[in-house]
């Protein structure tokens, strides 16, 4: 849908050797993404989360199909020799909001820029897009993502209780100065300097 844009700015090299490429078909996408996930988060199961039963998966095959038609974005960060070594994918919530979904770096390449600089460059595709809002959920103890999200200029928006991930923090990056200053006022917040991430 958004391919001649999408390649201004991706295939992206997030530091020497390290690249992150859009992936269009999503099945090779969950290839990837699958391993990533089991080898950076613990086991779904031992979080005792809530789970959707699989025999109701056919019931809701109608609606899957449905959401599958709005925007999606999925990414692989992969090494020079081509192994994947991270992961962001995510979709469109409303006309004005792109939600990031689930991001991930295999620890043995955590803290080397690898996702903050992904984001500085995907957000500012999302601009080019004409989103005007990014928004993710992160649980309230993972201090690395919120952290990172934080520098590059997210704000917390609302604190969300869930009964499939628990307490989570919901943060908000905002593209346009009036909705940066909407925030403030409709909390009676305090100005403060918000970095700006995108181009
Ligand atoms: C969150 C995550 C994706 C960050 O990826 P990363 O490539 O290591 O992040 P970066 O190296 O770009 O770090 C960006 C900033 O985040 C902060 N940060 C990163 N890891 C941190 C940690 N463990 N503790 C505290 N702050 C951290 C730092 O401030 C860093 O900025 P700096 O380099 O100027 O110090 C990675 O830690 C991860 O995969 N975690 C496990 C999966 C996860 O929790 N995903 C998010 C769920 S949606």
């Amino acid at each position: 849908m958004f391919d001649e844009l999408r390649a201004q700015f991706f295939p992206y090299e997030l530091k020497p050797g390290i690249t992150a490429y859009c992936l269009t078909n999503t099945a090779a996408f969950w290839n990837e993404a699958g391993s990533l996930m089991n080898a950076i988060f613990p086991p779904y199961a031992t979080l005792g989360a809530f789970r959707q039963p699989e025999e109701r998966a056919a019931k809701s095959e109608l609606l899957a199909r449905l959401f599958a038609q709005a925007h999606h974005e999925y990414f692989v960060f992969r090494s020079a020799g081509g192994e994947p070594v991270g992961y962001s994918y995510g979709d469109m919530r409303d006309r004005a909001t792109f939600f990031m979904t689930s991001s991930g770096v295999l620890p043995q390449y955590q803290q080397q820029g690898l996702y903050s600089g992904f984001l500085k460059r995907f957000l500012s595709y999302l601009y080019a897009l004409g989103y005007e809002r990014v928004v993710s959920n992160h649980q309230t103890n993972n201090r690395a993502v919120i952290i990172a999200k934080l520098k590059a200029g997210f704000n917390v928006t609302a604190v969300n209780l869930d009964e499939r991930w628990g307490a989570q923090v919901e943060l908000t990056y905002l593209f346009h100065e009036d909705r940066r200053q909407g925030y403030a006022s409709a909390f009676s917040l305090e100005a403060q300097h918000t970095p700006v991430s995108h181009a």
